[in-house]
């Protein structure tokens, strides 16, 4: 199959003068006896844009491959070279589950729960750091392009400046940025912002984390800011909002397939052919609401707004990072409550309540999301979420109903959702409700804006116009063949 790479990658192109360097590697956690391992499309955000995006163009991901121990020497998968970077069970706790998503993760989700600190989680974090550097400066060609994701791996883009300044350094954050009084909380910030600035570019989702960024620099470090820029000694580091996205077109000709229009038909029969199906896709995370929402479902049962033959919620939640104790107390909160509401509300043969902590390939997914009438996504914060926008290039026949939290990066950008405070239970209640409700052709409307939206605005999108925002010089695009 003649295959075109998504990125503005040319044949030219060779794998290591483009690195991407995440601390997640794509790739199944097993490894064939063969040597063989394949694309893993893990359930996260990161993974899910940036797999469309690189498979089939020249490039090099430096990663971590799951597991402790030594690093396993991986084969090239779909042209894409992969570079595994080892973690030791000690790093794993600290730097993994400590200090990334212990510390970093609730600070920069409104701390709605109580970020930790203990100092040998930050020296985890800085070893940890070192050694993806130390990796990325080892495979990058002279002069590549080097494009550092996420906040497991901040001081990478300073470490890699020192180690080498030939290269061209990107840095994108997939998280929200918080503002000074929460980031202001953490013990070693001035160190962790110039961490960052050792990029030539550093991407946030909106313009409000570039601006709480460029106020931090200033109080903190005491540079020069705009919101698009600071000056640094002798350099200038760009700064800019760049929504992510996912592939449009695929998604769409994913939810079109006859075999998944199919595969939806029959799990609204398998739901019991009701009314209406709500639909909720998350990693089980504290930060995705999950727990407001079943309260919200069940308030609506208990006052009778909605009967559990005519509408069935379906939640898939998908186990995430389970050795942190916020999120084992997260699951099991999770699922007394949905016990709860089916041992209340449900029937023999009728929960209210299908729960469902499976990962599913993207045929099933799709296949979820063209059976639900209403999406609920209703995080507390989230970068930007790309549940949402996955349901809105399912829906390929523009109906449905998007019942979206203003606090997920994706509402700046899909105004027409339904959208909720999460934190006001009323108005989620309210909202549901009106989503349920919703006239088809108002529905239909604001689906289509959406859709017409999300189609300029996919993951290509996105990877251009960062990559040209990086190429200040020019060097960038002429060498991949012009933007
Ligand atoms: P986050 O990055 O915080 O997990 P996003 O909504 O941005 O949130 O991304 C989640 C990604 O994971 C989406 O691409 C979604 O399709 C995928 N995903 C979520 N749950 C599952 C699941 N059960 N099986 C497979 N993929 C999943
Ligand atoms: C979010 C983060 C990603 C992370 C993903 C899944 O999308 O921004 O960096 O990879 O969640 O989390 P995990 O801890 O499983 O990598």
């Amino acid at each position: 199959m003649a295959v075109t790479p998504l990125l503005i990658g040319m044949p030219e192109m060779r794998q290591s003068s483009l690195v991407v360097v995440a601390n997640r590697l794509p790739i199944d956690d097993s490894v064939a006896p063969d040597g063989a391992c394949e694309w893993r499309r893990s359930p996260g955000g990161l993974v899910s844009a940036l797999h469309p995006l690189l498979r089939h163009t020249p490039a090099t991901w430096v990663g971590w491959a799951g597991g402790t121990g030594p690093a396993p020497a991986l084969p090239d998968i779909d042209g894409v070279r992969m570079r595994s970077v080892p973690l030791s069970g000690e790093d794993l706790r600290d730097h993994y589950e400590g200090f990334a998503n212990a510390t970093l993760w609730p600070i920069y989700h409104d701390a709605v729960e109580q970020p930790q600190h203990h100092r040998r989680w930050w020296d985890a974090y800085q070893r940890v750091n070192q050694r993806f550097a130390e990796a990325t400066a080892q495979v990058a060609e002279p002069g590549a392009v080097v494009w550092v994701q996420d906040y497991h791996l901040q001081l990478v883009p300073g470490l890699l400046r020192t180690l080498r300044p030939d290269l061209r350094i990107g840095f994108f954050l997939h998280v929200p940025f918080p503002p000074p009084e929460l980031f202001m909380q953490l013990p070693r910030r001035a160190e962790l912002l110039r961490g960052m600035l050792g990029a030539d570019l550093v991407g946030f989702q909106r313009a409000q984390a570039a601006h709480n960024f460029a106020q931090l620099v200033t109080k903190v470090l005491g540079l020069p800011a705009t919101d698009r820029r600071v000056g640094v000694e002798d350099r200038v580091v760009r700064i800019g909002a760049f929504p992510v996205s996912i592939d449009t077109v695929e998604m769409a000709a994913l939810a079109d397939r006859p075999d998944v229009a199919d595969r939806a038909h029959r799990l609204r029969h398998d739901l019991g052919s009701p009314d209406q199906v709500i639909l909720s896709v998350d990693r089980m995370d504290y930060t995705k609401g999950i727990e407001q929402r079943l309260k919200a479902y069940s308030e609506l049962l208990a006052g009778g707004h909605v009967k559990v033959r005519d509408t069935v919620l379906v939640q898939v939640a998908v186990p995430s990072r389970e050795r942190v104790s916020q999120y084992q107390i997260l699951r099991d909160r999770v699922e007394r409550e949905v016990g709860r509401i089916n041992g209340e509300f449900g029937r023999v043969g009728e929960p209210a309540i299908h729960y469902l902590t499976q990962p599913f390939d993207r045929a099933e997914l799709a296949a979820l999301y063209r059976v639900a009438d209403v999406m609920a996504v209703t995080p507390l914060r989230d970068g930007m979420n790309l549940v949402a926008k996955e349901y809105v290039a399912a829906r390929v026949d523009d109906s449905g109903a998007l019942l979206l939290s203003e606090f997920a990066g994706a509402a700046a950008e899909l105004p027409q959702a339904y959208l909720v405070n999460p934190h006001d239970l009323e108005g989620l209640k309210q909202g549901l409700l009106a989503a349920l409700r919703a006239d088809p052709a108002d529905v239909g409307e604001r689906m289509r804006s959406m859709r017409a939206y999300l189609h300029e605005h996919d993951i290509r999108a996105w990877a251009r116009s960062y990559l040209s925002t990086l190429d200040q010089s020019g060097s960038m695009l002429t060498r991949l063949g012009g933007g």
